[in-house]
């Protein structure tokens, strides 16, 4: 029996994708999550189902939960490397795939707001990383970001589509805050694990993924609820001519599981469309869907962030013949709906 390992399990990356591997493996998925952003497993599992081993939750029977810091996890782990036999009686000898998906992230608030906070992930990931060059997995995939990227060539004089030879380890610009600096130094260790210790390691850049699931703090399912309740006028953060590429959440995961088949030396690619759509177009496309056309009004106080930040993806075109498959009108459109019913269903029990 095969064991995967997810952490940052009950986000919204890692919940997508472990919904992914149950559809598609019959193998068993250790999760870790503290829930400091994340949900529990019963919020967005269909079926759920749970029993206990200890301090180990048995989801749907494959699924095993450990509610606690991935630092701790690890820790435990790596001064008793057979605990999860003794204690849970978990018989094997290698994770599989290791996912690792446990960080501070955050919308554009948490960011610039607590950047300290946001460094925390320099521990995180270390620990991680001496963790995989010990117990060394089959394949593991680190999550860098676009935040990587540096700024430089994402402002509204000097933006372009962003190719991952625009980071050169050996001349470094500087990338988004300290979120950006801690996905550079994530993708050097996944390149120092993959070269120094012989480990399969794949990174990828996602752009800005979305979906149906993603926590309100996030622009697209905060613009679409407003949307949804026919905000007007209509507040926009900055000028809302600030623009993002957005790539929807299947996507992401399909790109990610991809990158996990073809790239082993730690280095990275892009998780984009390839097309930069500006605040003010997003609105404009959730405000038809809800059929009228308010004013806007820019909240100039509010973070923005670079101005203009996307993907070019001729690489991951060219070379793996990858594409994304759900367009932005698509893919607004699936969380425009999402955001309706879940007004539908507030609004039914607020009578
Ligand atoms: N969503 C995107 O579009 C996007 C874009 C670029 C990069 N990424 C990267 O993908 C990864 C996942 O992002 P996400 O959007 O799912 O974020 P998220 O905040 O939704 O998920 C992170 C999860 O990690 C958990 N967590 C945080 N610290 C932890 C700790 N110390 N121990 C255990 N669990 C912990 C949180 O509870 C949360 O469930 C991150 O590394 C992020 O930088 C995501």
């Amino acid at each position: 029996m095969k064991y995967h390992l997810v952490s940052g399990a009950c986000g919204f990356v890692g919940r997508n994708l472990v919904k992914r591997l149950l559809s598609t493996t019959t193998d068993n998925i250790v999760i870790v999550d503290d829930l400091s952003v994340g949900t529990h497993p019963s919020t967005w599992l269909p079926d759920y189902t749970s029993s206990r081993v200890n301090d180990m939750e048995v989801i749907n029977g494959r699924l095993l939960y450990f509610e606690t810091d991935f630092r701790d996890w690890l820790n435990r782990l790596h001064k008793d490397p057979t605990w999860l036999k003794d204690s849970y009686g978990l018989d094997f000898d290698k994770f599989e795939d290791v996912f690792h998906f446990a960080a501070i992230v955050g919308g554009r608030a948490k960011i610039d707001g607590d950047p300290m906070m946001v460094a925390l992930d320099l521990a995180i990931d270390a620990e991680f990383f001496y963790w995989v060059t010990r117990h060394k997995p089959k394949r593991v995939m680190f999550p860098s970001s676009s935040a990587a990227y540096p700024v430089s060539k994402q402002t509204d004089t000097a933006a372009i589509a962003l190719s991952e030879t625009d980071i050169d380890f050996t001349q470094m610009g500087q990338p988004d805050m300290t979120y950006g600096w801690s996905k550079l130094t994530g993708e050097y260790l996944a390149q120092i694990a993959a070269q120094y210790y012989g480990i399969s390691v794949a990174s990828v850049r996602p752009f800005s993924g979305y979906g149906e699931d993603q926590d309100l703090s996030y622009p697209v399912p905060a613009i679409a609820a407003r949307a949804a309740g026919k905000e007007a006028p209509f507040e926009v953060w900055g000028s809302g001519h600030q623009g993002r590429d957005f790539v929807h959440i299947d996507d992401c995961i399909d790109c990610i599981l991809m990158a996990m088949d073809n790239i082993s030396d730690g280095s990275a690619i892009n998780i984009g469309s390839g097309k930069l759509t500006s605040f003010r177009e997003l609105i404009g496309l959730f405000t038809k869907f809800a059929g009228y056309n308010p004013e806007i009004k820019p909240l100039l106080d509010k973070p923005v962030g670079v101005h203009s930040r996307y993907a070019n993806m001729d690489h991951v075109n060219n070379t793996f013949g990858w594409y994304p498959k759900i367009s932005l009108e698509e893919g607004m459109r699936r969380v425009y709906d999402a955001s309706v019913a879940r007004l539908a269903e507030r609004n039914k029990q607020s009578t």
